[in-house]
């Protein structure tokens, strides 16, 4: 019986990426759907849940992507709500990579050093990436902020990732190198995961910085987010200092999101989130 997942994007073109690591981690053959809603979902869902016997409906599952972690989170619930015992498929989300790519940089990191009591700054955290990179941190027991151009976006991201996770973000106004500069004055850990091709953060910002121990950066589009280092560092030690880069850590992301692929065809009563899927990064780390 053919693997078949249907990629439910909450953008108006489900994203390659996604389909392309889709037949990677072993489905016979990747559906997208875009522009999808709770509004809208639920006919797909029925599709899904009611085709297949019981014991053959492992071999359908659901993948939710697309540029808005927000709108992915509401997708991933109303699916769930179309769901009820002995009709359910396996199901995942990683809108923009959120929950793969923030998974492998903070599991690249922890495998470096403990991340217990670190003071801990997300540089440009308010996309999928740095939202979920940042609650993450957060639950390994880092002290955690997030910055943004706009305060009102940081608070937005911490604010949503209390509602999620439970977990206290302190929201930071950095708009430019001088406030970015000041922002990580501070902090044990650094990560950037700004909009691809922006530099967040020059050289002589962290370089001499003594607090510093470790810094990450989720961008591999030149200009890095971070000056000074290198895209394929894999936990390289600069000026004391280790450093992961976006391909450096890069490559686990995509073993995991193959991985996570892989198991949803396992059973039919997968779930994979934030959690789950950082708990195997974890091990895959
Ligand atoms: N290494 C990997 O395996 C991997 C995998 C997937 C994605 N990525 C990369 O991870 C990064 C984060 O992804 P994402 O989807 O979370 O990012 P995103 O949503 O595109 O951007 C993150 C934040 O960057 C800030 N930003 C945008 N333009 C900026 C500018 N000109 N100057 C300063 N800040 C700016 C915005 O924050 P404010 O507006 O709030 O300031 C935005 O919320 C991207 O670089 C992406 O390419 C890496």
């Amino acid at each position: 019986m053919k693997k078949l997942l249907f990629q439910f994007d909450t953008d108006a073109h489900p994203s390659v990426f996604d389909t392309v690591v889709a037949y990677d981690g072993g489905a016979d053959h990747v559906i997208g759907h875009g522009n999808l809603n709770p509004g809208n979902v639920g006919a797909l869902v029925d599709g899904a849940i009611f085709t297949r016997a019981p014991k053959t409906k492992k071999n359908t599952a659901i993948f939710i992507g697309g540029s808005n972690i927000t709108a992915g989170q509401e997708l991933l619930i109303a699916v769930q709500q179309h769901f009820f015992p002995g009709f359910q498929v396996s199901v995942m989300l990683d809108s923009n990579g959120s929950n793969t790519t923030a998974a492998a940089a903070v599991a690249k990191l922890a495998s470096s050093k403990s991340l217990v009591g670190k003071k801990v700054v997300v540089l440009a955290g308010t996309g999928p990436v740095g939202q979920r990179a940042a609650a993450m941190m957060a639950l390994e027991g880092a002290k955690v902020s997030i910055t943004s151009r706009n305060i009102l976006n940081a608070e937005l991201a911490c604010a949503a990732m209390k509602a999620r996770f439970n977990v206290k973000l302190t929201p930071l106004q950095a708009a430019d190198d001088t406030e970015r500069a000041a922002a990580i004055k501070e902090a044990n850990i650094v990560l950037t995961t700004g909009a691809t091709g922006v530099e967040l953060l020059k050289p002589e910002h962290w370089q001499d910085n003594p607090h510093i121990e470790m810094l990450a950066d989720a961008n591999a589009t030149p200009p890095l987010g971070i000056g000074g280092i290198d895209v394929m560092d894999k936990g390289r030690l600069r000026h004391g200092k280790i450093i992961w880069g976006a391909i450096g850590f890069g490559s686990l992301k995509l073993a995991l999101h193959r991985a996570c692929i892989a198991k949803l065809f396992e059973d039919n009563q997968q779930v994979l989130d934030a959690e789950i899927i950082f708990e195997l990064a974890k091990q895959m780390a």
